[in-house]
């Protein structure tokens, strides 16, 4: 438990900090990869490159600092950063590592304004909120590891099929390596995957929804392909160029809280736009298999049909349900994009409603979904890369 003083200290300069959050992450990334340059084995460069951990990092600690006194408030958005964290094999060895480097940070911008009782507070608070993920991501790791095939960490899988959906997209099948069972998931998690590159000094890892219904036979992910310059697709470009069925890759166990709720019978509707339609499948699949009377509407953009994937998989699973809706619209041709009117006219609003895509997707989505008097707790959405002001929100 934090001691008063430590509190009433926390909260009363979480504000300044703030302020400084972007100068304090930023030198805390710089001097933490000095002294542990093996965490850039765990770290997303692109995200680095491009500053959106330093403020997805800030925007965490002062908003669990403000409620250094209720840390129960905030346990969801602690549940949300925990299964980002689990799935990339966050130890709480690590723990410490942070609050050295962050704290030596702060010591750094604010110079002689952090005085000792300052330091020593923050210190005492960050062991407090550290302990808070720790023991969430402890639950977490036990949960993964305990079903049927479970592990914790990374395991060994094997390329079993690589499939062409569209001309970006190509699926990845998954079996573990060790012949050991395939778990079960969620529809609408993630895993991540770890690939050593040619050329690249670190490891690297991305996260991809999978994207077909849990089975026992593997895993899929499918993947963009992204461009070959742009630093954040280089996990991309690899798997399409260089991995090939029979290559081993590295995954951490499915992970993730955008998930379909199975106990549900109430209509849903799937939202999509480009690679966003990935968790869509598994979440479509699932109700196939488990809920097929249950009435759904898939509405999907694409640019064009070269790169509309999945079409003939979702028009069978249709088939095999009561009351289905598809509708798919193609910017390029003159469909325009979804709009509050597609919307309107293929789903109902009086079940909840499943959106992925690019950001500005997400956005007009959301909006529009809003517009039309669906109520937050319908709406359910994954943002690719650092959630940013999500958690803000959330907490
Ligand atoms: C991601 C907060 C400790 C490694 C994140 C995100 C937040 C966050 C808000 C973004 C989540 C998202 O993308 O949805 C925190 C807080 C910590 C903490 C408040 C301490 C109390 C750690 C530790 C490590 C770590 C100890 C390991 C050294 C990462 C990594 C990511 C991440 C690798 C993914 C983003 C990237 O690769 O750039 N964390 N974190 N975090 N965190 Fe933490």
């Amino acid at each position: 438990m934090l001691s008063q003083k430590s509190m009433d200290i926390v909260k009363s300069t979480a504000p300044v900090l703030e302020v400084h959050g972007v100068a304090i992450t930023t030198a805390f990334y710089k001097n933490l990869f000095v002294a542990h340059p093996e965490l850039l084995n765990i770290f997303n460069h692109a995200n680095q490159a491009k500053g959106r951990q330093q403020t997805a990092l800030a925007n965490a600690v002062y908003a669990a600092a403000v409620h250094i006194d209720n840390l129960a408030a905030i346990i969801p958005a602690v549940k949300q950063i925990g299964q980002k964290h689990v799935s990339l094999g966050i130890k709480p060895e690590h723990y410490p590592i942070v609050g050295e480097h962050l704290l030596g940070a702060i010591k750094e911008v604010l110079g002689d304004a952090a005085t000792d009782d300052i330091i020593n507070a923050w210190a005492e608070a960050y062991g407090v909120i550290a302990d808070a993920f720790i023991g969430i991501e402890e639950e977490m790791y036990v949960a993964a590891e305990s079903k049927e095939g479970g592990w914790r960490f990374f395991k060994d899988f094997v390329i079993a099929d690589k499939v062409k959906e569209s001309d970006n997209i190509t699926s990845f099948y998954l079996k573990p390596a060790d012949g050991s069972a395939v778990p079960t998931f969620e529809p609408g998690q993630f895993i991540t995957i770890r690939v050593s590159i040619p050329g690249e000094k670190y490891l690297m890892n991305r996260q991809y929804s999978l994207s077909k219904a849990a089975d026992t036979e593997s895993f899929r992910i499918s993947v963009k392909k992204e461009d070959e310059n742009d630093p954040e697709g280089k996990v991309s470009v690899h798997l399409h160029n260089n991995v090939n069925v029979g290559d081993i890759v590295e995954l951490t166990a499915p992970a993730g809280e955008f998930i379909l709720d199975p106990e549900k019978t109430t209509p849903v509707t799937f939202l999509s736009g480009g690679v966003g339609i990935t968790p869509m499948m598994s979440m479509l699949e699932t109700v196939a298999k488990q809920q097929p009377n249950r009435p759904v509407s898939f509405i999907y953009s694409a640019r064009n049909e070269s790169l509309h994937p999945f079409d003939h998989d979702i028009r069978s699973l249709m088939e095999t349900m009561e009351d289905a809706k598809y509708v798919t619209l193609y910017s390029d041709s003159g469909d325009g994009f979804i709009s509050k009117d597609v919307i309107k006219e293929h789903s109902r609003n009086d079940g909840d409603v499943y959106v992925c895509g690019p950001v500005g997707f997400m956005e007009a989505m959301i909006n529009h979904l809003l517009d039309l008097g669906y109520a937050n707790e319908q709406i359910h959405y994954e943002f690719f890369g650092p959630a940013l002001q999500l958690e803000l929100v959330q907490v």
